[in-house]
Order: structure tokens, then C-alpha cells, then sequence
């Protein structure tokens, strides 16, 4: 018999693990969390955090979000997103980022009520692994996952303490490979990937140093720097991120994949943050630096059996349109209530086989539009005139031919707006963040045709109510206190929730007595004059896309499982039918 019991074994405390640890807590699912480390992530790899994450932590509770913005970069500081020749040098051009255009501020205020922050990793996942360590987690650091064997009652997982070098076994229900983009989870179980790693080869280089005389007047996360040479490998040029503004930086440089990685050492990082700011004489305060491969591999299928895999060890790509944790934290998202349901009797171990079915389109799409966001660096490269070899001169005056008062100057000036303006695909892509919708047997369509974008997918958002997809946000008020509370605010915290409104009193009553018999506690809220919340700006009106008497089915990561546009014969058999189906009863 293994020395140690639970539920649910994580492997990894990265923001997958620890976001899905710290959900399972919250539901009261025993879990145990693993890291082969002494200590959490020691780089600020992941940065960029969308709304949809921030609904996560928001889901966890107001305390876990105001940590987060605590320590977060404000949005305003995020996005002018800057092409330069180097930082004190030239500026090439600019594209409002992250939500930084008035217009698309006006979109991500009417999609969310959380707004997107700059949040190192760092800083990341010791709000997620605290959360889930003081709800109940075991946390294990310094602890190896080594192998595990699934059969049809639990998995055994062989690890290693690696203070003492003992070994020993853990006995889980599930066992969750949360274990990052060499995952030893998923090779053991052999899942099917497609793509390729290794296509492009970068180097980090973190340091401290004042640049705000550089960079305050054009806040941004991103200042990149085209130089000669600057397309070759890794992200394809010079790349200063902010880290905390202005003096802890993040240089991310390609190298030649074919060629084996550089020695990163002070000499050779200083001459690298001289070059892309500038200035030969810039003194760093060089923290670490290390190298990483670009990669473009998803997995198929993320479950087999009693394991799932999530996070980068199912999605593996590079840091562009910055979705690499935001994703992750999703995954956990869509799996923990999932396994909570049915770690509680609640539901059939079926509804765990719609947790691949929904996020690996998700992992496949991610993984594609990261990689395709590197090509579209290319039209830059192109219009400045730096394709053509390795000549640094000739590539200069090819850059510098943009200020000539020539038909060719003027257009060359015009290929580099556009092409810098067409960046917004990942830069500004608040349709990749926002759009995910989900087909699988934990959603009741019942038949619905599902609305068409009407505007581009990729870079808009649009909010419906079509089963599979999330909630759309609209505020609503308290009618005691007058507060505003968002309807995702209704919704979530581990249960399933039901929105009607006036005349729709007769889903409260079928809740009560279906939720008893299947074991669930579901919330009710009817939205109208003199109830508990109220409509006043009619916003929940037009975008329920039901009649009053009508109602919505939110699961409890804020994804519509079945509506219905008004009042069914029979509330009760109706909702029974849904549940049951949603939950594999
Ligand atoms: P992650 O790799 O973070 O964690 C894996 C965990 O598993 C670690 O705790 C590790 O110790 C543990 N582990 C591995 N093997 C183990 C074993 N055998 N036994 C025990 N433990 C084991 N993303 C984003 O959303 N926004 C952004 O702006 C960026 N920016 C960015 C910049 C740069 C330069 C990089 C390199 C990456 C990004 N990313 C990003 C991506 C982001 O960093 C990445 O997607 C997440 O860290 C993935 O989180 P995971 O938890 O899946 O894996």
C-alpha cells in the first residue's frame, strides 16, 4: 500500500498546478501538489495576463484578484508597444497594445469586469500556490515526480524526495500532469502530439537597470528592436520587456537553432543590453539568464483514463500573443470543478472525458496562432528592407531609405505602418483571449444553431449565450445595497447556476428539487424590478438572448451549459434531463 492517499495528485506548481490546486481546494477536494524544485518559478517567464485569467482569480475569490493587481503592472502601462532601432535610438513605430487604443479599452471594459495586468510569473505563482496551500493542498516541494501506473481504481505514482533521495509512492484517484512543456505525464502515457519543438532557439536575459529615461514617456511591456542581424532565430529580433517598470528588464534574443546555444555570461549579456538600448556604456545588474527552445507542438487529446495533462505540457509554443499561463490557469479552470463533480458523487466519470474534448481545439488553436504571430513579424522585416542578407550596411541603408523623399520612401513608409498595424493580431487579439466557446457532452445545445462572428474572431470579442460558450459579463445591482455585481459574479465559485428572470420563478422551484436529488446546490438568481438583482440599464436584457421567463445554465467555470428561451411545460423533468445528460448521471 503507498504511504500517502489523496484525491487528486498535481505534478507541477506552475501556474497550471497551482491554479488547479488552488481551485480543487476551494471545491474541498483533497489534492496534492508536486514540485521537483526548491522553490517556485525563478524567472518571470509568463507576463501578459488577460481578462479571462483574471476571471479566474477573481472566481477564487476578491482577495486572490486585488493580490493580483497589487502586484501587477496597471494596464495603462502595458501597451505602446514599441518598434525602435535601439532604445535610445530611432523609433520606428508604434501600436497601441494590450487593450491601449480607447476603442479597444471600450471592448475590454464591456467584456469583463477584470482588466488586464502585467504579472510576472514570479509574482504569479505565489498568489496561485498560497491560495491553494492555505485552503488545503499539500504542497510538496523538492519532490520528483518519477513514474506512475493507472489501473481502474486509482494511479500509483512513484517520487523522489530530493533532500533525502528517498523514494516513495503516492496512491490518487487522478493524477494531473501539470509538468510543463517536457512532460514526463504525458510522454509516459504515450498521448498523441502533433508539431514540432525546438524551431527557433532565444536566450533571456534578466537585469537590472534604470532605463526610464528611455521608455517612461512611451510606457510599455515590449520595445522591440530591429537591428541587422536582428530576424535571425528565436522571436526574430531584439525583444526589452518590461519587468517592473523601469528598471527590472527582461532582453529576449534569438540564436541559431542549428548552432549550439551561447554561453550567457555577464560579459556577453551586457554587450547583448548595450546593443538593444544603445548605449555603450550602460552598466547592468545581470540577475540570471538562460536559454529556451521555440516550440509548436499540442496534444490531440489531453486525458487518458484517470490522467490529464494541461498547461504547457499539452500546449507547447512560444511567448507571442502571451498566452502560454493564461491558458494553462484556463485548463485547470474547465478540469477541477469537473473533478470535483465527480470526486463528490455528483457526477459520471464520463464528464471528465469532455475536459480533452474541450481544450485540446483550444490547445491546437493557441499553439497556431503563437507560431503564425512570428511569421507576421516577417512583413516588417520586409518593408524596412532587412531580408536581404547579412551586409550590416547595406541592411542599414535599406532601413534608412524610409526617410527618403521618394515614391519609393513614401512607399516603403506605408508597408511599415501596415505591416506594424497588423501586429495587432498579437498584440491586440482580444478575440484569441475571449472567444473560447465549447462543443462537447457537458454542453446541452439542444439543437441551436451557433451565432456566426460577425466581426473578426481573432481580434473581437463577442458575447452570447450559445451553450458552450462563457457567460457574457454585463452589470447588474444589488437591489438592497444598489452595489454593482457582475452576472459572472452570479455565477461560479463550484456550483451550477441558473439565471431568469421575472416570471421565471419556477426554475428556483425546480432547482430545489432537482439539486437535492442529484446531490448539487444550485443557485437561482431572477433578475428584474423589486428582486434580489435588477436589470436597471437593461445590458442583461440584450445580451441574454432568452425571454424573461426563459433561463441559462452556467456551469461552474462561467460556461453556458443549456439555456432555454422561456419557461419549459415541465421546469422540472427539464432540468433533470439536462443535468443528468451534462453530468453523465
Ligand atoms: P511550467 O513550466 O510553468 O511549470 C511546470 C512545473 O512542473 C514546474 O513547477 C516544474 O518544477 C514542475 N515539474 C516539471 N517536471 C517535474 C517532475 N518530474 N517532477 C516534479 N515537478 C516537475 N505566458 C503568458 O500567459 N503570458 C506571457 O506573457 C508569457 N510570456 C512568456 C515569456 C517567455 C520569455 C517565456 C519563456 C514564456 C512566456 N509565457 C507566457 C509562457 C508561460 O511561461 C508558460 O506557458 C507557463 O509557465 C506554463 O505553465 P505550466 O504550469 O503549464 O508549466
Amino acid at each position: 500500500m503507498a504511504e500517502i492517499e489523496t484525491d487528486v495528485l498535481i505534478i507541477g506548481t506552475g501556474p497550471a498546478g497551482s491554479a488547479t490546486a488552488a481551485l480543487l481546494s476551494s471545491y474541498g477536494i483533497e489534492n496534492m501538489a508536486i514540485n521537483r524544485y526548491r522553490w517556485l518559478a525563478n524567472t518571470p517567464r509568463a507576463h501578459i495576463t488577460n481578462q479571462r485569467c483574471m476571471e479566474v482569480l477573481r472566481d477564487l475569490g476578491r482577495e486572490v484578484e486585488d493580490e493580483a493587481y497589487l502586484h501587477g503592472t496597471h494596464q495603462d502601462l502595458m501597451g505602446e508597444n514599441v518598434f525602435c532601432e535601439s532604445l535610445a535610438g530611432e523609433e520606428i513605430g508604434r501600436m497601441k497594445s494590450w487593450g491601449k487604443h480607447p476603442l479597444s479599452r471600450a471592448e475590454h471594459l464591456l467584456a469583463s469586469p477584470c482588466h488586464m495586468i502585467d504579472l510576472p510569473q514570479t509574482f504569479m505563482e505565489p498568489i496561485l500556490y498560497g491560495t491553494a496551500c492555505r485552503r488545503g493542498t499539500q504542497g510538496r516541494m523538492s519532490t520528483e515526480y518519477l513514474s506512475h501506473k493507472q489501473d481502474a481504481e486509482g494511479v500509483t505514482t512513484t517520487c523522489r524526495d530530493r533532500v533525502s533521495g528517498r523514494v516513495f509512492e503516492v496512491r490518487s484517484k487522478y493524477l494531473v500532469g501539470a509538468d510543463g512543456g517536457n512532460s514526463a505525464v504525458a510522454e509516459a502515457e504515450n498521448l498523441p502530439f502533433e508539431g514540432q519543438m525546438g524551431v527557433g532557439g532565444s536566450m533571456n536575459i534578466l537585469f537590472r537597470a534604470d532605463l526610464s529615461r528611455y521608455v517612461a514617456h512611451r510606457p510599455s511591456v515590449l520595445y522591440w528592436v530591429m537591428q541587422p542581424g536582428a530576424d535571425v532565430g528565436g522571436i526574430g529580433m531584439g525583444l526589452v520587456r518590461m519587468v517592473r517598470p523601469w528598471n527590472e528588464w527582461l532582453i529576449v534574443w534569438g540564436y541559431d537553432i542549428n548552432e549550439p546555444a551561447p554561453e550567457v555570461d555577464e560579459e556577453f549579456a551586457t554587450g547583448v543590453a548595450r546593443q538593444l538600448v544603445g548605449d555603450p556604456e550602460l552598466e547592468i545588474e545581470l540577475l540570471s539568464a538562460n536559454t529556451w527552445t521555440v516550440n509548436n507542438m499540442y496534444a490531440t487529446q489531453m486525458q487518458k483514463g484517470r490522467v490529464f495533462i494541461m498547461g504547457d505540457a499539452a500546449h507547447r509554443h512560444p511567448p507571442s500573443n502571451g498566452l502560454g499561463s493564461n491558458t494553462s490557469i484556463q485548463d485547470g479552470f474547465n478540469l477541477a470543478w469537473k473533478l470535483a463533480a465527480v470526486l463528490k458523487g455528483q457526477a459520471g466519470e464520463q464528464l471528465l472525458d469532455s475536459y480533452s474534448t474541450e481544450r485540446a481545439p483550444i490547445a491546437k488553436q493557441i499553439v497556431t496562432r503563437a507560431n503564425q504571430s512570428i511569421g507576421e513579424f516577417g512583413p516588417i522585416f520586409e518593408a524596412l528592407g532587412m531580408t536581404g542578407g547579412t551586409d550590416v550596411e547595406k541592411i542599414q541603408a535599406a532601413m534608412d531609405a524610409r526617410t527618403n523623399a521618394t515614391p519609393e520612401g513614401e512607399k516603403q513608409r506605408e508597408a511599415i505602418r501596415d505591416a506594424i498595424a497588423f501586429k495587432k493580431y498579437e498584440f491586440d487579439a482580444h478575440g484569441v483571449e475571449m472567444n473560447q466557446r465549447y462543443r462537447s457532452d457537458a454542453v446541452e445545445a439542444d439543437g441551436q444553431i451557433e451565432p456566426a462572428f460577425e466581426i473578426d474572431a481573432e481580434l473581437h470579442y463577442q458575447p452570447t449565450t450559445w451553450p458552450g460558450a462563457r457567460l457574457p459579463h454585463v452589470w447588474v445591482f444589488e437591489h438592497d445595497t444598489g452595489d454593482q455585481v457582475s452576472t459572472l459574479d452570479l455565477c461560479g465559485r463550484g456550483k451550477f447556476t441558473i439565471l431568469t428572470g421575472i416570471g421565471g420563478e419556477a426554475w428556483q422551484d425546480a432547482a430545489t428539487k432537482v439539486g437535492p436529488e442529484l446531490g448539487l446546490d444550485i443557485k437561482v438568481h431572477v433578475i428584474g424590478p423589486r428582486r434580489s438583482i435588477v436589470d436597471h440599464t437593461g445590458d442583461w436584457a440584450r445580451a441574454r438572448e432568452i425571454s424573461d421567463s426563459g433561463c441559462v445554465l452556467v456551469r461552474p467555470d462561467h460556461h453556458v451549459a443549456w439555456r432555454t428561451e422561456a419557461m419549459a411545460a415541465d421546469p422540472v423533468a427539464e432540468l433533470r434531463r439536462v443535468l443528468t445528460k451534462i453530468l453523465a448521471r
